[in-house]
């Protein structure tokens, strides 16, 4: 395991972040976390040197931190830092904030926690979370020694990340980043940006939920032509841990095969290790995906709102992301909330309204017509 510095904390942690968000269900299908199986997975990537775990309060229905909590026993809380989070929709004061966290100490069993986050912040949930007075309770508590490191995770666009890292003095920020997400959310700005404030990174959705692990045909066979042959997963992690200012990457692990090839890949790599034409071998893989493109929309919301309540843009992500990763678009998420909310494009009525306002002149109607054929036919 190589083991990377956390910028201006002065402090060391394992490339290999545990991320507990996936844990499945017993072998028989059952939803409900496999406790034993989640605790010899923990204790396996800790015996193996992963010395940063990451939870949440919300993480499987509230049990992950429970379950992080027995596997900490028998002496495997003092090898580690654990890091989890504060939910916004759980607190609306001080004293909430107060019994939140206690909660979380004594579901981990433990009585500090090392970096403690504001959950999944944007630029609104930040004002929030200023209006609660969370800033002043994560203070106090590092005082207490209750929290070592104040922190937040994000997910929202690069203007909001850059407002909120510079309004306040964080220890530490988890970001969604991979080979694909480089203009996405905080992106490679945001990284840049935090590497110059001298504030660690954490990654989350290195490999996008697993989605990069499994190359459609058109990328395979890039990999296959390149000279040093290496997995898809082997490849995310790499590029990433070429980046000096990522503290550690984290990874949800379900098998005990894959908490060991992370514990080999992490083994590996190190800030500057790719040349040249492994950076130009990702740049070709990225181009590949995204030539898988069904279509040019940006998401810019010029179309929105829909007089008749189709969401457009949501709509032409879904089918986007699902032909790039090959992936069923009926188990997107956002297929789900579009069901959800009955946003679907037989409620369109060929106003015409969006294709007047599309600064990509894109044939909206048709193409809604299209796509919706193609994901659910
Ligand atoms: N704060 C937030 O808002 C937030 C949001 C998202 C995530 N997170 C945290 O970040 C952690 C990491 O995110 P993530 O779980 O989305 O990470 P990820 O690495 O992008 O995806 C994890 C998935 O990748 C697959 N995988 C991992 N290692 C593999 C290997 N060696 N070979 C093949 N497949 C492999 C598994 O998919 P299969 O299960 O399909 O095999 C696994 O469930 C989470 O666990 C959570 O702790 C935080």
């Amino acid at each position: 395991m190589k083991y990377r510095e956390f910028g201006k904390l002065g402090i060391q942690g394992s490339a290999f972040g545990l991320g507990c968000m996936r844990f499945n269900g017993a072998a028989s299908g059952d939803s409900v976390i496999d406790e034993q199986k989640a605790i010899s997975l923990i204790r396996r990537a800790i015996d193996g040197g992963v010395t940063y775990l990451d939870t949440a309060y919300v993480y499987l229905d509230k049990t992950s931190e429970t379950v992080l909590g027995k596997a900490l026993r028998d002496g495997y809380r003092d090898r580690v830092t654990i890091a989890t989070k504060m939910p916004m929709e759980y607190v609306h004061n001080r004293e909430e904030m107060q019994a939140l966290l206690d909660e979380e100490l004594k579901k981990l069993q433990t009585d500090h926690i090392d970096f403690y986050l504001m959950h999944g912040i944007n630029r609104e949930k930040w004002e929030y979370f200023k209006s609660i007075g969370a800033p002043q309770f994560f203070d106090d508590m590092k005082r207490e020694g209750k929290i070592r490191y104040k922190c937040f995770s994000f997910h929202g666009p690069y203007e909001d990340f850059e407002f909120i890292l510079n309004d306040w003095d964080w220890d530490m920020v988890q970001i969604q980043y991979n080979f694909m997400d480089v203009e996405n959310q905080a992106g490679t700005k945001g990284l840049e940006l935090a590497g110059r404030l001298g504030i660690p990174v954490v990654i989350m959705e290195g490999l996008l939920g697993g989605r990069l692990a499994n190359a459609p045909e058109n990328v395979q066979a890039l990999y296959d032509a390149f000279p040093v042959k290496r997995s898809p997963v082997e490849w995310a992690f790499r590029w990433l841990c070429n980046h000096p200012q990522i503290a550690t990457v984290l990874s949800g692990c379900n098998e005990p095969e894959q908490i060991d090839d992370n514990l080999r890949i992490f083994d590996t790599v190190e800030p500057g290790i790719m040349t040249a034409d492994e950076l130009k071998l990702i740049d070709d893989v990225r181009a590949a995906y995204v030539s898988r493109t069904k279509i040019g929309c940006t998401g810019c919301r010029y179309c929105m709102p829909c007089p008749n309540g189709v969401d457009i843009p949501g709509i032409f992500a879904v089918w986007n992301s699902s032909a790039l990763y090959n992936a069923d678009p009926k188990e997107n998420f956002g297929m789900k909330m579009i069901l959800k909310n009955g946003a679907t494009p037989d409620k369109c009525v060929a106003c015409g309204a969006c294709e007047a306002a599309c600064p990509q002149h894109l044939s909206i109607i048709g193409e809604l017509q299209r796509a919706w054929g193609e994901m659910m036919g």
